[in-house]
């Protein structure tokens, strides 16, 4: 009865909350797309980490950096998975890094991070996916962020899918109307079309679907480790329920002989 009553509530809450996000807190327009590494279980998909890294590479490198990212974690279980050696060509093909012991620049290699770049004026996006929430209120309460995460991956697709083809001039600075940057107008073209990038085994690449994999990618930028943070999490849940168990029974059993007499 108590569960019901219980479920009933949070579905309650989850419904108006998936209503609220149309408006995504403020006037910023959030969908609230699905991804592999949500819920308690979830874990990041390798070939869309893979996809998402070929985005990043052949469009945002261009601007923006990923200094915090060592290049050899492309190698981690759990993120692209790539072998030694294919990451060995992957940063010697791509980047170059300045040595100051040459004092000049040479191919990157893996024991150095992504290089940064300041050229654009555009932020670093190592940690962007959790610098950003796509999810607020109702009405300041941060319910649903308790329900539906924090969605910076939601808030990074949904920016990259919500040019609406708008600019305008200011102070000498393009500015491109979105539905999901606060504020509405954001200094980054778009970035993004649909067909940016061709994937080897020919995955789509639709604007939505390029969106989501290079908003997952930069979830597992920011939190590598997400996947083993969630596993022990779930071992301690499991433990703890078999230590409940146990207390309770332990509970039962001290107060058998108590609890059975009879009060004269
Ligand atoms: C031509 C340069 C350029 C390219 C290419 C580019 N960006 Fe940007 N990006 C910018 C600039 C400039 C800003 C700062 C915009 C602002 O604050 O108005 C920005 C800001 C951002 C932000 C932060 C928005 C916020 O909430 O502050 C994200 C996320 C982002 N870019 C993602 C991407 C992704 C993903 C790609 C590749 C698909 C990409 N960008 C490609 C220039 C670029």
């Amino acid at each position: 009865m108590l569960k019901n009553v219980a479920l009933g509530v949070f579905a309650a809450v989850n419904l108006s909350m998936n209503t609220a996000l149309a408006a995504g807190g403020g006037d910023q327009y959030i969908v609230n797309y699905a991804f592999s590494f949500e819920g308690p279980l979830g874990t990041f998909d390798q070939n869309q980490m893979q996809r998402g890294l070929k985005i990043y590479t052949e469009v945002c490198a261009g601007c923006h950096g990923l200094k915090y990212v060592p290049l050899r974690t492309l190698a981690d279980e759990g993120g692209p998975n790539y072998s030694p050696a294919q990451v060995r060509a992957y940063a010697s093909e791509n980047f170059e890094i300045f040595d100051t012991e040459l004092d000049d620049y040479r191919p990157a290699k893996p024991t150095d991070h992504f290089p940064e770049n300041v050229d654009a004026g555009a932020p670093d996006l190592s940690l962007m996916a959790k610098a950003r929430a796509g999810f607020h209120g109702p009405y300041g309460t941060g319910i649903s962020q308790l329900v539906n995460g924090m969605g910076g991956s939601e808030y990074i697709a949904s920016l990259l899918t919500g040019y609406t083809g708008e600019e305008k001039e200011e102070a000498g600075v393009t500015l491109y109307e979105n539905k999901a940057f606060p504020g509405g107008w954001i200094s980054m073209a778009p970035p993004l079309y649909g067909e940016d990038v061709d994937f080897d085994d020919g995955h789509a690449n639709d604007l939505v679907s390029e969106a989501q994999d290079i908003a997952a990618f930069l979830m597992w930028t920011a939190e590598p480790k997400m996947m083993d943070r969630k596993y022990t999490g779930f071992v301690g849940f499991l433990l703890l329920g078999v230590l409940s168990v146990l207390l309770y029974m332990t509970n039962k059993r001290l107060w058998a002989p108590v609890k059975g007499r009879k009060i004269a």
